[in-house]
């Protein structure tokens, strides 16, 4: 199938187009590089062995999105574009909502005009809100952060779209805690800014870029009083989103909703000690308050994704560790460098 990849110079969406295309399908990427470098590019074509075309303009811009669409004969749309930062979403809520659910209207009205019937769509586990432990699907969705809420009204907007216009599916994937890298170490998580999650933070203080990790609070009811998140790595994740595109080609249902996830809890210590090893040196951190907003424990239930699309992790914290090491040390400056 032709495929956009909507935000596909991104984190998630660069490791799917590598995954996509080593399936079988023609990729077109749109992005307006607001969260992402360029360079990414060349390195994707030097991995797949293959030119792959790509659009810069911003998804909320209606003329621009269905120009492309006109322009291209297009099969279906994975659409991870879009902010994604929870506590930027709470200072600029305005730019949030504009944005994601913008440039979800546009895409959709594209598609509609095209006739073009399938879209994989990025959702989060963030819609479980503080409730994501062991959350299965059919869970009441609410959210805690304007962030947050951009994806609890995006999977609603296109459950509505799917009343309206009953020839089209969509797949709503609710991903826990993305981390890894391409196992080349060509491409990876690049941050803009200080990291907020922790898996790129540790990795900026193992190659000296910063002075040690923060851990935001060990008093939580977990294992180590640490928090507790279910980590995907980025390569199962993309793996999720082929098998979800292929599903959609099959299915005569019109949303399907998926939670991508490992089922499995690690703590912030747990995942510093596998870092480590990785590393093969210890990794200086400090125990400071709790964050706000944080909640103590998340990990998925993803056996509907494992029955339904015969999908399941494969990849372990050791091989997130190892991947996530060998991408920042050979990039220490991310793609900039
Ligand atoms: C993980 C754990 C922190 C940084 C976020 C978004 C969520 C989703 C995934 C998009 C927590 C602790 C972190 C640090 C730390 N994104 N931590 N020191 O908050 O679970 O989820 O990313 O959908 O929407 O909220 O991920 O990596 O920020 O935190 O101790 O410097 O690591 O307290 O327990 P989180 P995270």
């Amino acid at each position: 199938m032709k495929i956009l990849v909507s935000g596909g110079a991104g984190y998630i969406g660069s490791h799917t187009v590598i995954q996509l295309i080593a399936a079988g399908h023609d990729v077109v990427i749109v992005d307006n590089f607001s969260n992402a470098n360029p360079t990414v590019l060349g390195r994707l074509e030097a991995l797949t062995g293959t030119s792959i075309a790509a659009h810069s303009f911003d998804l909320t811009d209606l003329d621009k999105t269905e120009h492309l669409f006109a322009t291209e004969d297009f099969d279906g749309v994975i659409h991870f574009a879009g902010h994604k930062a929870v506590g930027e979403s709470v200072e600029k809520p305005l730019d949030y909502y504009e944005n994601n659910l913008g440039s979800t209207f546009s895409l959709v009205r594209a598609m509609q005009r095209y006739d073009v019937d399938k879209m994989v769509f990025s959702s989060s586990a963030t819609v479980y809100g503080e409730e994501q432990a062991g959350a299965t699907e059919d869970r009441r969705t609410y959210a805690t952060n304007p962030y947050g809420w951009t994806k609890v009204m995006q999977e609603q907007i296109l459950r509505d779209v799917a009343v309206a216009a009953p020839q089209m599916r969509f797949a709503l994937l609710r991903y826990f805690n993305p981390v890894g890298a391409h196992p080349s170490g060509t491409i990876g998580e690049d941050p803009s800014g200080i990291p907020n999650n922790l898996v790129p933070f540790i990795a900026q203080v193992a190659v000296g870029k910063r002075d040690r990790l923060l851990v935001f609070g060990d008093d939580y009811d977990t294992v180590d009083g640490t928090g507790v998140r279910d980590y995907i790595h980025v390569e199962d994740l993309a793996a999720g989103h082929i098998a979800a595109l292929e599903a959609l080609e099959r299915s005569d249902v019109a949303v399907h909703t998926w939670n991508l996830g490992s089922g499995r809890g690690t703590s912030v210590l747990e995942m510093l000690r596998a870092f480590e090893k990785a590393v093969g040196r210890p990794i200086p951190y400090e125990i400071v308050p709790r964050r706000a907003g944080d909640i103590a424990t998340s990990y998925a239930d993803p056996s509907k994704a494992n029955a339904e699309l015969g999908w399941s992790t494969k990849k372990t914290i050791e091989d997130m560790c190892e991947d996530v090491w060998r991408w920042q040390s050979q990039n220490p400056q991310g793609f900039a460098g």
